[in-house]
């Protein structure tokens, strides 16, 4: 059966590493269409916003998009509402892709790449389970507000219902089956009246009805430093959108390099989801074709997973990836020398 792909390659390096996962869908030949939209900074310049109603009606209507990356300083000094990532946000939200899975794995040719020893990744295989569209992201009231005589106030709110947290945590305990069967939730229970929600309702769903996941709390600033100190301890992370947003950064520099973390925001059963490389335009290095294209590739197969009902297809992509860092292929934050379209040459070579 056909199914339908929508590119949103967005701003920065979003395009050029989009380019490399087109170029892994063409040579699949599975019958996967593609189209395209504008969206981010790119839809900014040509429709004055950067997400359109016509756009997220496509986005709702495909079976799965593949997101490139949004921002970048020309458009930095706009309102909130009209930034790039308002329309990141706007797409997540409108989505509704609550539960963004991020796996941070450390290939074995990679070892070395890491900025810890290699005992401490090799064979590091963690899970992130980050809330996607909830949290102090999205909570209202927020703004700036003027207090006169000079003075402004900037404000957001964190905020979780109930409902929110469970249907996350829902998706972490599932997957945990799939897995060691351990769940670390991390949150701030410590001092937020959010996070001591969180805490409770994700360990009350787990005793009504996940009594075989082993369940533990880690307060999110010590999740931060044990991640640093020994990861090999965690396999699936739990937490909030913005504790997500930070350490999942943090883990990628365990296996080596940003440009290497894909992620899967899926929501409810039969809707489409939305697959994105975790790192951003990088406006440092956008337009010299540099960039390393793994996340994207990589999401590209979490999409074809998840979305596309082709995991046989996922398991080649994530294979051929893997054989090229196998072989030595390497862009520059890897330490090499190619560039981001050679780096696309070595993973189609051994498709
Ligand atoms: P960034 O992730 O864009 O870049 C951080 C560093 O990592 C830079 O040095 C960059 O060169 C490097 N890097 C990132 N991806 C790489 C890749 N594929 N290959 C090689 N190196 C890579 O984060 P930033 O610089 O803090 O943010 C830049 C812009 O991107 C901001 O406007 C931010 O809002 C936006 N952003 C967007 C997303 C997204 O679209 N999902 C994610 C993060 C940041
Ligand atoms: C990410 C990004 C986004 C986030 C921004 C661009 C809205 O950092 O996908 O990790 O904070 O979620
Ligand atoms: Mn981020």
């Amino acid at each position: 059966m056909t199914k339908t792909l929508l590119l949103l390659s967005g701003d920065g390096i979003g395009p050029e590493v989009t380019a490399q996962s087109e170029r892994i869908v063409a040579a699949l030949d599975a019958g996967i269409v593609t189209s395209t939209a504008r969206f981010g900074g790119a839809g900014i310049d040509a429709d004055g916003v950067p997400l359109t109603d016509a756009v997220l009606a496509e986005a709702k209507a495909a079976d799965a998009v593949l997101m490139g990356a949004v921002g970048g300083p020309q458009w930095s000094g706009q309102p909130y509402d009209k930034r790039p990532e308002a329309g990141l946000l706007a797409l997540r939200a409108g989505m509704n892709v609550y539960a963004n899975l991020r796996p941070a794995r450390c290939f074995a040719s990679l070892a070395d790449a890491s900025s810890l020893k290699r005992e401490l990744v090799e064979g590091l295989d963690i899970l992130f389970v980050r809330e996607l569209t909830g949290g102090v992201y999205f909570g209202n009231p927020r703004g700036i507000e003027d207090l006169g005589g000079g003075e402004r106030r900037g404000v957001n709110t964190h905020s979780y219902t109930s409902g929110e947290i469970r249907r996350v945590a829902r998706v972490a305990f599932e997957l945990a089956a799939g897995r060691s069967g351990r769940v670390c939730s991390a949150e701030k229970s410590n001092v937020m009246e959010a996070g001591l929600l969180w805490r409770e309702e994700v360990q009350a769903l787990r005793d009504a009805e996940y009594p075989h996941v082993e369940l533990s709390h880690m307060l999110a600033d010590n999740t931060a430093m044990q991640l640093v100190k020994y990861p090999k301890q965690f396999d699936i992370i739990l937490t909030d959108n913005l504790f997500g947003d930070i350490l999942s950064d943090e883990a990628a520099m365990l296996t080596g390099s940003l440009g290497l973390l894909p992620s899967a925001a899926i929501g409810e059963a039969g809707t489409p989801g939305l697959y994105e490389p975790i790192h951003g335009s990088a406006p440092d290095i956008a337009g010299q074709g540099v960039a390393n294209p793994c996340a994207s590739i990589l999401s590209l197969a979490m999409a074809l997973r998840y979305s596309l009902g082709r995991p046989d297809l996922a398991t080649r992509v994530e294979a051929a990836v893997e054989a090229a860092l196998d072989a030595g292929a390497r862009t520059r934050d890897l330490g090499g020398t190619l560039g981001t379209a050679d780096m696309g040459d070595a993973i189609l070579a051994r498709l």
